[in-house]
């Protein structure tokens, strides 16, 4: 699939939206919220170790993996390979200790597990990318499946990828609003800095999921076809 645009830029405006999101959710979480725990008294202290892992450790080292072949593409492909699926490997681990604090905070606190259509969706979308990952490694890379099946295999690699990818995204956005739902109905000012700064990191995630997305189906540079010569006095 080409969109007639290289990846490039694409992957400039994913960097800088990445950096936008993973610094607003640590003053949400560290400044508004009051910090980060495996183990507390205060339990929202495990709480908050959720939305920092999921985006940065999950979201954002998962869409570095998907960017790498358009990131450098200049390197050997047996190098940007390793590096995809190390990435998605500590991405993966990272997710699910993220989700492991949603339990334990739930747990410590004596409230239900799994009763949302985020905690579903969320479950779902680790176990797919568990197994999307399992299916790479076996495929592209040991044993290795024969040349033939590999080049079969790819286009559905890609777009089960991005499926995931995709649908971990939209995890995240339900998990934004809920928390913010959750903290509003107790009192938590509407139209206060708090709110806003959730909406707004929420905003750079759908943001910088797009970019990644346009990156990964955009080639990392154009192969101009040999007959093309430009229109004399164009
Ligand atoms: C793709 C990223 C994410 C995944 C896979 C994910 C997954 C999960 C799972 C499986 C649970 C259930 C825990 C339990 O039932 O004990 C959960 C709970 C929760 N998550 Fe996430 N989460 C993600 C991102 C986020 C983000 C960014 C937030 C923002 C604050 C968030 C907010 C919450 C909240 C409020 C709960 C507790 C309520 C509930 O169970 O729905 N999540 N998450
Ligand atoms: C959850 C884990 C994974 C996800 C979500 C994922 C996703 C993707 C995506 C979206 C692409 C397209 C990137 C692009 O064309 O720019 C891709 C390409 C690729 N992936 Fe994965 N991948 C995962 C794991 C793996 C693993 C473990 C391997 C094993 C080596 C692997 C091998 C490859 C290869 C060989 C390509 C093709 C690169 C090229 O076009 O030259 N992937 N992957």
């Amino acid at each position: 699939m080409g969109l007639g645009a290289r990846a490039a830029p694409f992957t400039y405006v994913a960097h800088a939206l990445a950096v936008a999101a993973a610094a607003m959710v640590l003053v949400w979480c560290i400044h508004f919220r009051g910090g980060l725990a495996f183990e507390a008294t205060n339990k929202n202290l495990i709480f908050n170790v959720h939305p920092v892992l999921m985006l940065i450790g999950y979201l954002i080292l998962g869409s570095e993996a998907i960017m790498v072949y358009k990131v450098l593409p200049t390197w050997k492909h047996d190098s940007t390979k390793l590096i995809h699926l190390i990435l998605h490997a500590i991405a993966l681990v990272l997710g699910v200790i993220g989700i492991y604090c949603a339990f334990k905070f739930h747990n410590e606190s004596g409230i239900a597990n799994l009763y949302s259509l985020h905690s579903w969706l969320g479950i779902g979308t680790i176990c797919l990318y568990g197994i999307q990952w399992i299916f790479g490694f076996v495929t592209f890379f040991f044993p290795r499946a024969s040349p033939n099946v590999r080049k079969g295999a790819l286009p559905w690699h890609i777009l089960f990828g991005l499926f995931v990818y995709i649908l971990a995204l939209a995890t995240a956005q339900l998990g934004f609003l809920e928390k913010l739902t959750f903290l509003q109905s107790s009192g938590l000012d509407k139209y206060g800095a708090e709110a806003f700064l959730v909406n707004f990191t929420a905003l750079a995630v759908v943001l910088f999921g797009a970019s990644v997305v346009v990156a990964a189906v955009s080639p990392a540079r154009f192969e101009e076809p040999h007959d093309y010569a430009p229109i004399p006095g164009h």
